[in-house]
């Protein structure tokens, strides 16, 4: 049950997140952590930031303080106001000589990204530790309709804000096909085969075994392939168990030290 639920809740997250922070950009508010502390890491902290050998104007955006300090009657960044804010300015001008960051460092601000830092000062520009340092605080997200699980919880009530709806539910092969290939870079399960064998002296007509719902793990009468390695050798007439060959100091065969032959599968 626990795996059914696991499994579902990553589908959903890795289908749903692609599309949220488009999404963002019209209405929530914006927060420090996650809206404007990557555009300014990116954009602006390399001149603007903790470090003092490569600090510029002695000018620091990666604080508060030293943001809203006031230079020479000005500050950099004034809370609510943003035609008293020098930030502003400086990322809106058109001016090469003016405009931040410099031109030639060739990471220029997105309009998405400008309109952000926008919102951000108007709405008071409030910084917030960084965010390793605080804690996780719980939010209960709005009851949504359609909820099959805690995760979906969160997903749903978010989407419902931003006028979207997750997309259908995909069949079971394709959403574990998904989920496998997301986790492990696998279309199949490293510990899962099936496998058809005629003639050679096994058991005809025989289905032998049986997975969970999602055809992932083995749940019944598990055949590991040492298991099959050893009936196949003994359909040949080999014990595996002689078939040893000594390698970097120790004894291995085929079935390196394990397996076992599978009676029920021969004739
Ligand atoms: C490559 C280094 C560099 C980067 C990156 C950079 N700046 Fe600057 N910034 C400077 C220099 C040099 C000055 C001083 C010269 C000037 O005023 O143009 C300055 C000045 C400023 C000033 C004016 C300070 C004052 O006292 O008048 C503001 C505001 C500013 N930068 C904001 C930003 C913002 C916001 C970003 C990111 C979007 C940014 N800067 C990215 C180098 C940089």
């Amino acid at each position: 049950m626990f795996r059914r639920l696991l499994i579902r809740s990553i589908a959903c997250v890795s289908g749903s997140l692609l599309v949220l922070p488009e999404a963002w950009a019209g209405s929530t508010r914006v927060e420090f952590n996650r809206d404007i502390r990557p555009i300014l890491s990116d954009k602006c902290f390399a001149c603007h930031g903790f470090d003092a050998k490569t600090r510029k104007a002695k000018l620091r955006l990666d604080t508060a303080e030293g943001a809203y300090a006031l230079r020479d009657g000005a500050q950099a960044i004034k809370p609510g106001v943003l035609d008293r804010s020098e930030v502003w300015h400086r990322i809106t001008s058109t001016d090469p000589e003016v405009v931040m960051p410099p031109p030639k460092r060739d990471k220029n601000l997105s309009e998405a990204e400008k309109d952000l830092l926008r919102r951000w000062i108007e709405q008071g520009a409030e910084y917030q530790p960084h965010w390793a340092f605080t804690l996780p605080k719980k939010i209960k997200p709005d009851a949504v309709a359609g909820e099959k699980n805690p995760i979906d919880h969160y997903i749903l009530s978010r989407l419902n804000k931003e006028g979207m709806a997750l997309s259908p539910e995909v069949d079971r092969p394709t959403l574990i096909r998904r989920v496998t290939l997301d986790l492990t870079g696998r279309d199949h399960h490293p510990h899962g085969f099936t496998m058809w064998m005629a003639g050679g002296g096994m058991k005809p007509g025989l289905t032998y075994g049986a997975t969970d719902e999602f055809g992932y793990h083995a749940v019944e009468n598990k055949v590991h392939v040492h298991d099959l390695h050893a009936t196949i050798l003994h359909q040949l007439g080999i014990d595996h168990k002689r078939l040893t060959f000594r390698s970097q100091g120790r004894d291995f065969r085929l079935t390196d030290v394990h397996g076992r032959v599978v009676k029920d599968l021969l004739a």
